[in-house]
């Protein structure tokens, strides 16, 4: 095959930032996604019906107006029913972010006890807006490698079971256990997955010295859990769906005495995904995965148009960015195999 043309997609998980990382960003993401569910993690976080309609007016500065930002709540301690209710009524966000307290990135503010979230979820239920979960348990004791199936033990059973009809993404799932879990529980509960998932094992992150630009969390795994992961996304199943993480943060915080995690996918992300579905002979499944699941799931409308994927070698610069922003984007030096040609 030398061309592949698809319903145009959404990505169901990005980090757009803000400010001039913002501006440079999100035109990446704008240019092969018509939606994309946008992450809370600012500093202070998106916790308020007027910060996240004022940022939403800057991610549409920066990516057009044709582009659609899904944003999301940000889960803390004393998330408020009444506010998440209102927002998602009032079309300010479609869903809400769980981060257990300081698992990632800006997560400083996230939920230290579920049971303080509970009011916030049986309203969530109620209403029928998603719950987007960032799936590791924090506690220093397990092995950084375990922490997403500890949390599906520890956590996210429980929750499952007190509250099965809400409806819930474990985004950016990593390992076998996390498949499993997806596939064998109710309709309300899908999955979201990146490229670099698919890409890497943990390997990756030591290959010939350590390579900052493979980091990001949940870390990438084991050999068997990649490829777990890549029989998920190329399955068919409803329950798997395109969320790239694009994570991009200044070249100087990745390559540190303590990089920050992330993976600046956004530039590259339908080609890195292509070249994935193709080698595992599932070209015919990457619409479903692209542009139908997530939609479904989410109870949106399907995207009119298309976008076309060329089977022309596409070499990826060792940098992208604009004035001070330096990054390095996934497949840096590399040539992939795909060409996105809008
Ligand atoms: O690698 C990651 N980067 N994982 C996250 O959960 C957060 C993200 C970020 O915001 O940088
Ligand atoms: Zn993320």
């Amino acid at each position: 095959m030398q061309s592949l043309t698809i319903r145009r997609p959404d990505d169901w998980h990005v980090h757009l930032r803000d400010g001039d990382m913002l501006r440079v960003v999100a035109p990446f993401t704008a240019r092969q996604f018509a939606r994309a569910i946008v992450m809370p993690n600012l500093v202070p976080p998106i916790t308020t019906l007027g910060a996240a309609v004022d940022y939403r007016e800057r991610i549409w500065d920066a990516a057009g107006r044709e582009f659609t930002p899904l944003l999301t709540y940000y889960l803390t301690d004393d998330a408020d029913a009444e506010v998440i209710d209102h927002g998602f009524n009032d079309n300010v966000w479609t869903a809400a972010k769980l981060y257990p307290a300081n698992a990632t990135t800006n997560s400083a503010f996230g939920v230290t006890d579920l049971r303080n979230i509970y009011p916030a979820l049986e309203r969530m239920q109620t209403i029928g807006m998603v719950l987007c979960i960032h799936g590791e348990v924090t506690d220093p004791d397990v092995d950084v490698f375990d922490r997403e199936s500890v949390f599906i033990d520890r956590i996210l059973t429980g929750l499952v079971r007190d509250f099965p009809n809400l409806k819930i993404v474990l985004e950016h799932i990593t390992t076998a256990e996390a498949a499993q879990f997806v596939r064998d529980a109710s309709e309300n509960v899908a999955a979201t997955i990146t490229p670099q998932h698919l890409h890497l094992n943990r390997n990756a992150l030591f290959h010939g010295g350590l390579r900052p630009h493979a980091y990001c969390l949940p870390v990438v795994k084991r050999e068997k859990h990649r490829l777990a992961v890549r029989a998920a996304a190329t399955s068919g199943s409803p329950k798997f769906f395109l969320g790239t993480d694009s994570a991009p943060h200044p070249r100087h915080a990745k390559e540190s005495a303590c990089g920050c995690a992330g993976i600046f996918n956004a530039p590259y992300a339908l080609e890195s995904y292509v070249e994935v579905f193709e080698e595992e002979g599932a070209l015919d499944k990457l619409e479903g995965f692209a542009s139908e699941h997530g939609a479904r799931f989410y109870g949106l409308p399907l995207n009119e148009g298309t976008v076309t994927l060329n089977r022309e070698a596409n070499d990826v610069p060792d940098r992208l960015g604009v004035g001070d922003i330096d990054l390095t984007p996934f497949h840096a030096g590399s040539e992939l195999r795909w060409t996105f040609v809008d």
